[in-house]
């Protein structure tokens, strides 16, 4: 970027944002202090979720033990192992989101006008994601814009990470002790302080991924 006329909040959450990079191996010794790891998972907290359901569940491992059992279950990728953290992102699966259920039930109570108000609006957008069969997609979809909140809070904290999709689920769940009738995972989170060179960012230029589209 090279804008100088930016405020200095954008400029920082800019810089986090150049920071980041996806992490392939991390400096085993050295450890997130507690209050840095708070304020990764308080950006999770934060981040949007359709409807504001929050369906997701953050899982924090920080054991070699567990993180060996993760490393067997993300295809031996090396930053899982060398992690200072790990944060399993899961959400509930399709019975959740039943608009008679539980869970929804009681996310919704916590909004103005309650459950009765939040219902009508919601059964006919439940309706169109079960037709549509997607569902499980949506719900995946949410643990991606928190995982962002948390990345971007970690770079800004000095922390690496990477997003890995790469891992059986089956494994995952099971380290989890979750069952698969009503958790998946949506993406998990390895943090910790690089222990490698810094790989360039390579992107597309601004003008080529973005239109001005009017009618
Ligand atoms: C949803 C998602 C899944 C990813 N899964 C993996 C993975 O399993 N293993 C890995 O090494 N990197 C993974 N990455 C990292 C990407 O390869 C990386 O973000 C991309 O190449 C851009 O590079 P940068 O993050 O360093 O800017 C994943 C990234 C995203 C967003």
């Amino acid at each position: 970027m090279t804008e100088i006329n930016i405020s200095y909040e954008a400029q920082a959450l800019l810089a986090a944002m150049e920071r980041r990079y996806a992490c392939k191996r991390f400096d085993p010794k050295k450890k997130i202090p507690e209050q840095d790891l708070r304020l990764i998972l308080e950006a999770g907290r934060l981040a949007p979720s359709s409807f504001g359901l929050e369906h997701w569940h953050f899982f924090v491992s920080r054991s070699q033990k567990t993180l060996d059992r993760f490393y067997d279950a993300c295809f031996a990728q090396e930053n899982i192992r060398t992690a200072a953290a790990l944060i399993s992102i899961a959400v509930r699966t399709a019975s959740s989101y039943h608009p008679e259920s539980d869970f929804v039930r009681s996310r919704s109570e916590r909004f103005p006008g309650g459950y009765a108000v939040f219902i009508d609006e919601y059964r006919g957008y439940w309706d169109f994601l079960v037709k549509s069969g997607t569902i499980e997609s949506w719900a995946r979809a949410q643990g991606y814009i928190a995982a962002t909140h948390m990345m971007t809070m970690a770079a800004s904290l000095g922390i690496d990470s990477c997003a890995i999709e790469g891992y059986n689920e089956e494994a995952v769940l099971s380290i989890l002790e979750l069952p698969r009738s009503d958790w998946r995972i949506s993406l998990l989170l390895p943090l910790g302080y690089r222990d490698e060179p810094v790989r360039e960012k390579i992107r597309m230029p601004l003008d080529n991924l973005f239109t001005e589209k009017d009618l």
